[in-house]
């Protein structure tokens, strides 16, 4: 796998303050900024949409990673694009056509990324693979920060890296939910090579030592 990457979530970050917050991570050594989008619909919480991105984008310069959360997501993946998102990932499960909307992210110039939600089996994307820049492997049910890192995922973090490796393409894999010094290393072992976290990250009031502290543990 590449060198790990750490993706702080700002949904755990303070939201009076998002301009500063965004800044903040950078500097403390984030890699990428994780933007949850959330409709109310897909999953039971609302959260924001492009508006937010494209105002927090003069803000940093980090790569910006939107993880959409929505049903149907076609009809915004061009706002998203719009709005500064240099990554977007969507649900293998919002449909309709995850082949289309594959190709409509592709379309926009922007690195395209699949999600599966922990039911969802790795096969499912057997057929995307070579489409794909991201594999984001939910480690919680999708909707909340904080919530626990379920281990019944190892297996499939397992799986998709040995499908990433027999494709022979440059995918990323990223790990989302619950993730924090104990459960990153079982993480990276499995093969993931993005941690994405949230309170782990902002929930701490010393950014730097948070995301020193993930990758320190992800190397044990
Ligand atoms: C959950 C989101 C996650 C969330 C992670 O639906 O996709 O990105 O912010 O939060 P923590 O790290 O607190 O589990
Ligand atoms: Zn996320």
């Amino acid at each position: 796998p590449s060198p790990l990457l750490i993706a702080p979530s700002i949904l755990a970050a303070d939201f009076a303050r998002l301009g500063e917050e965004v800044t903040a991570i950078g500097k403390a050594g984030a890699d990428w900024i994780h933007l949850d989008v959330m409709d109310g619909h897909f999953v039971p919480n609302i959260s924001f949409g492009p508006a937010l991105i494209k105002a927090l984008r003069s803000h940093s310069s980090l790569p910006f990673d939107a993880h959409l959360m929505i049903e149907p997501c076609d009809l915004f993946l061009e706002a998203f694009a719009n709005a500064g998102a240099d990554h977007i990932t969507v649900h293998a499960e919002a449909g309709p056509h995850l082949h289309r909307s594959l190709q409509r992210i592709r379309a926009l110039g922007v690195k395209a990324g699949v999600s599966l939600c922990p039911a969802t089996p790795p096969e499912q994307l057997s057929q995307v693979l070579d489409m794909v820049d991201i594999i984001l492997v939910m480690t919680v049910n999708p909707g909340f920060g904080g919530q626990k890192f379920l281990t019944s995922q190892i297996r499939k973090i397992e799986t998709l890296r040995a499908m990433i490796a027999a494709s022979g393409r440059d995918i990323r894999l990223a790990v989302d939910g619950g993730i924090d010094p104990e459960t990153a290393p079982l993480a990276v072992a499995a093969g993931a090579d993005v941690l994405i976290a949230g309170s782990a990250i902002y929930g701490t009031d010393d950014y730097a030592a948070a995301i020193h502290g993930l990758r320190e543990a992800a190397r044990t």
